[in-house]
């Protein structure tokens, strides 16, 4: 034993209060964007069957569920907006009248230091579920562009914060921002989802939002997930079209993108922990396989350890919470 040389790394790990003062990343709660569905109608507080203890919510009854958020230090949300009318070139995504416009209003008249992030996509608002137009089963480019920029516009005259573009359309950052700067929107910034994989994680979004594709799937516009080189390519288009911040999505699965596209890049990079990544969390601590609160706290910990800034998450509100427990 004596002659053996090796390093003592458990030194730094012998008490609570050394791992404190040795920790490399921190979570806090103005990391996080706590999303929140919000649908037409009156008096529904509706749980999405695939994703416990997240609601699809009418305008009457969501100030609860901001204040809560708000309560809890949450510094900022972005919208899903469910609306009751489909079209095939969705444009209910725009009216002033939908669903997210309104929601928009009313939250910031009752939370105004509140940032509130408008999510600008199509399928939602499409009756045949794509993020884009549709022309003989393709899903076309650049006609989609005008609608996209339309209903930024419409979002930001609501008074949308940041607006945050998801239909993987090619130049959307860039017909955006023209868009937001014609209409005066200059100081409005773009958080783009600039790596957007098609993936089967989004399967509970969809039931929560009803955005499924009504045929095919949405391979010919996000991105295959074996593909490392060209999300580098895919945010650094955003960047020279204007982008602010970089979404990353979806988080768990794709922790070398994020820190690949952060070193890349140098800009705010946002981690999407998508609904699936959600729900198989609260399928398992439903059942007791594991501890609910501390796989949370590890794997938002992990985003940021990859080098994220800002985690978007549906666990925001438990995350918050717990901190201050464990403060
Ligand atoms: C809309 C959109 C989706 C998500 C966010 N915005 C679904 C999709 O692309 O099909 C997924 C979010 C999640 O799974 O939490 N384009």
């Amino acid at each position: 034993m004596k002659d053996l040389a090796f390093r003592r790394h458990r030194r730094l790990r012998q008490s609570a209060s050394i791992r404190n003062m040795v920790r490399e990343t921190h979570l806090h709660t103005e990391d996080f964007i706590y999303p929140i569905f919000v649908i037409e109608g009156d008096n529904i507080k509706n749980e999405i069957k695939s994703m416990p203890n997240v609601y699809q919510w009418s305008l009457d009854l969501i100030d609860v569920e901001v204040a809560e958020a708000v309560d809890l230090g949450i510094q900022s949300i972005i919208l899903f907006g469910v609306p009751s009318e489909k079209d095939d070139v969705g444009t209910s995504a725009h009216h002033d009248q939908g669903i997210v416009q309104k929601a928009i209003r009313q939250i910031k008249a009752n939370h105004p230091e509140l940032t509130v992030i408008a999510d600008t996509c199509l399928c939602q608002f499409t009756d045949h579920g794509h993020c884009g137009v549709i022309e003989d089963g393709k899903i076309l480019n650049d006609p989609s562009l005008d609608l996209l920029a339309k209903t930024a516009i419409s979002q930001a005259e609501a008074g949308a914060d940041i607006i945050a573009p998801s239909n993987m359309m090619d130049g959307f950052v860039a017909a955006i921002r023209h868009g937001l700067d014609e209409a005066g929107f200059q100081e409005v910034p773009i958080m783009s989802y600039a790596v957007k994989y098609s993936s089967a994680f989004y399967g509970p979004f969809r039931d929560a939002a009803h955005s499924s594709p009504k045929f095919g799937d949405r391979k010919t516009y996000q991105m295959d997930p074996a593909n490392r080189l060209e999300a580098i390519r895919e945010a650094e288009s955003d960047i020279e079209e204007g982008a602010d911040f970089l979404i990353v999505k979806p988080a768990l699965s794709y922790l070398d993108i994020i820190r690949e596209v952060k070193d890349f890049s140098g800009y705010p990079v946002v981690a999407y922990n998508v609904s699936g990544e959600y729900s198989m969390i609260k399928a398992a601590s439903q059942n007791g396989w594991i501890n609910e609160k501390e796989t949370v706290l590890e794997k938002l910990t992990s985003m940021k350890r990859a080098g994220a800034d800002i985690i978007l998450s549906y666990h925001a509100k438990d995350a918050a919470r717990w901190l201050q427990e464990t403060k």
